[in-house]
């Protein structure tokens, strides 16, 4: 595997080419706390995006340790950022996950503070009233002066990029998303955020590009890193090729 200090793989997954058959063997490489977390999801199309996002992480995680995927182990921050037992966050091999609709999206590097976000465009009745709770004064006046025809983009551009801010911090929504500011025009990035985090010049965001009716984000911390896109189809093969 490549050196992943000065670089990030992104891996964008089309879930909804997984039936539920794979879905099934899947569910075979996750250990006995993530079946019973998986059997909870009533949802079909979240159970299948947890179980797939997971299995499909373990087996990126066993392929770069050479090791087995039901044997990865897993630790999780107070807030419930998940990391690889034995590590502390943010150090070694450093992973985030995301899923949403028709797509999951999984990134690793070495040694920072990472996160991404997913977000199936939805059409809010009162998208007014999200974006004055959960907006910073700057974007809510951004947003408002967008012809309509392009705020929904921009709402959901504005929340990837939010939430994968928090998700990077390890503090999830619980940090308050209107406590960051990001500007779009041009290229994203943040221009304000709590304190505790340091400078915003510390912290890089990048649009990934999932399709029409997506937006997707990454953020991260320290020296500009490069996006490597990587191909999803040697992971995906290993579920296919399951014999269970
Ligand atoms: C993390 C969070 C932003 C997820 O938002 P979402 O858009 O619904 O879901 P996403 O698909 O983008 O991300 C989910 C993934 O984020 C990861 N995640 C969970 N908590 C996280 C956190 N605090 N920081 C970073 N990543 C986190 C998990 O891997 C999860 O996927 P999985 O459960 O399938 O493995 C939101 O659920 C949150 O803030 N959770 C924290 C709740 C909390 O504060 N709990 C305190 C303990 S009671």
């Amino acid at each position: 595997m490549k050196d992943l200090t000065d670089e990030i793989q992104v891996y964008l997954l089309p879930l909804n080419q997984f039936d539920d058959a794979i879905v099934n063997r899947s569910l075979q490489l996750l250990t006995d706390e993530e079946q019973g977390s998986a059997a909870r999801i009533r949802h079909g199309e979240t159970h299948r995006n947890f179980v797939m996002v997971r299995s499909l992480l373990r087996v990126l995680l066993a392929r770069h340790f050479r090791g087995e995927p039901g044997t990865i182990q897993l630790a999780f921050s107070p807030k419930g950022k998940p990391r690889l037992a034995g590590t502390e966050p943010d150090q070694g091999l450093v992973f985030n996950v995301s899923h949403s609709g028709d797509y999951g999206l999984i990134a690793i590097t070495y040694d920072t503070a990472m996160g991404v976000d997913v977000e199936r465009w939805r059409s809010h009745s009162n998208p007014e009233s999200i974006a004055d709770r959960c907006f910073s004064a700057e974007e809510l006046a951004y947003w408002k002066a967008l012809p309509p025809e392009h705020q929904l983009q921009a709402f959901h551009a504005l929340w990837s990029f939010k939430e994968a801010f928090a998700k990077a911090t390890g503090e999830g929504i619980s940090i308050g998303l209107e406590s960051c500011a990001i500007s779009l025009p041009t290229h994203p990035r943040l221009i304000s955020i709590p304190e505790r985090f340091g400078s915003p010049e510390d912290w890089w965001l990048n649009d990934i590009d999932a399709g029409d009716g997506y937006s997707a984000g990454i953020c991260y911390r320290g020296d500009q890193r490069k996006l490597h896109y990587a191909e999803p189809r040697e992971l995906v093969n290993y579920l296919f090729n399951l014999v269970i």
